[in-house]
């Protein structure tokens, strides 16, 4: 396997990966860990959309790759009883597409669309009036024969889901009723997380290691649960009967996690500001082609922790390291 194969944070998942991950969601409000005021919103809007028996007001979640944006999108179908339809911006390639999954809708239907900032702008303008007034009009033949007809839909709940809120266009992002910001978890759901998913693999985890685990995984239940199956290996290989702190201690070592998450990305981002260009600032751009990386995934995945935890700073300049990234950098050189 390749360096990049290995990686703890690569967004591009294994098919593996994918399958894991639908077994350890969550299907109700109540089992989502955490999120306690983005939660207890949404439960608000649900019940008063149930009680009006309307369909819920369109939903759209934001926030880094695996905190929970997909799984919302289910538990919120399942919580209003409804079937869900699932697609993504880049899938949706021609209005056509949409329209063809917009008119197969049943009344109060989710539709989730991830990763939403991607979708191509002829499409998107579709989208406006059929969200605002449930109606789309499309155009049918060519040339001068072309007319357009408008089809009615029933009312949906439009779900969705982006790394991007920033990218979305105003029109679009206005019309979403509910904007809902998921966070970094903190470090007791983190524990409760790691505690659920080592249930549902049938193994025992000593609760020092459950600890360690949620600190170190960058407060996202994604990373976390990833963390567990790989140290959860090593364990195995040993015939422990409970996952211990000294293997998982080690396994994270070899997997070379540092003591608060990082991974050998964010040590070269960090120390390519610090030592190349005398900690700042520089932009982003020029960051990603020092270390080899593409500049998305240090906006989407790297930057938005190193910024949560004040080792990097946006400026209108470019990037700067904070004085306790210098602290934290030199100590933690590789
Ligand atoms: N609040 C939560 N409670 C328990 N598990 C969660 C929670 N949020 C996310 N997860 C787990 O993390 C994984 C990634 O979540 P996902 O919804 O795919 O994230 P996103 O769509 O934001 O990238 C899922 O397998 C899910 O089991
Ligand atoms: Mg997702």
């Amino acid at each position: 396997m390749s360096e990049h194969d290995d990686r703890i944070l690569d967004e591009h998942q294994m098919d593996e990966d994918m399958e894991v991950e639908m077994s350890l969601r969550p299907e109700y409000l109540k089992q989502y860990i955490g999120q306690d005021a983005m939660k207890n919103n949404l439960a608000v809007f649900i019940q008063a959309a149930k009680i009006r028996e309307e369909a819920l007001d369109h939903v759209i979640l934001h926030g880094p790759p695996g905190l929970g944006k997909t799984t919302l999108s289910n538990i919120i179908a399942n919580e209003m009883e409804v079937n869900i339809r699932s697609t993504s911006g880049p899938a949706i390639e021609r209005a056509g597409d949409l329209a063809a999954i917009l008119s197969s809708l049943e009344p109060g239907d989710v539709l989730f669309i991830d990763e939403i900032h991607r979708i191509p702008r002829a499409v998107e303008e579709i989208l406006y009036s059929a969200m605002e007034d449930f109606f789309i009009d499309v155009i049918i033949g060519k040339g001068e024969e072309a007319r357009s007809i408008r089809i009615d839909l029933p009312p949906f709940t439009l779900v969705g889901a982006t790394t991007r809120f920033g990218s979305l266009s105003a029109p679009l992002r206005d019309r979403f009723g509910v904007q809902l910001r998921l966070e970094y978890y903190d470090v007791d759901s983190l524990i409760t997380i790691v505690e659920r998913t080592s249930e549902i693999f049938n193994v025992e985890i000593d609760p020092d290691s459950a600890v360690e685990l949620a600190k170190r995984s960058r407060g996202t239940p994604r990373i976390a649960n990833r963390l567990l199956r790989r140290v959860r290996d090593f364990s195995i290989v040993k015939e422990e009967e409970s996952i211990s702190m000294e293997t998982t201690n080690h396994a994270l070592s070899v997997l070379e996690v540092d003591s608060m998450g990082l991974d050998p990305v964010d040590h070269r981002i960090m120390n390519t500001i610090i030592d190349t260009y005398g900690g700042g600032p520089v932009g982003l751009e020029t960051v990603a082609v020092s270390i080899g990386e593409e500049v998305v995934t240090l906006l989407d995945v790297y930057e938005p922790f190193l910024i949560q935890q004040g080792f990097l700073e946006r400026t209108p300049r470019g990037r700067k390291a904070t004085g306790k990234s210098y602290e934290y950098f030199k100590d933690n050189g590789k």
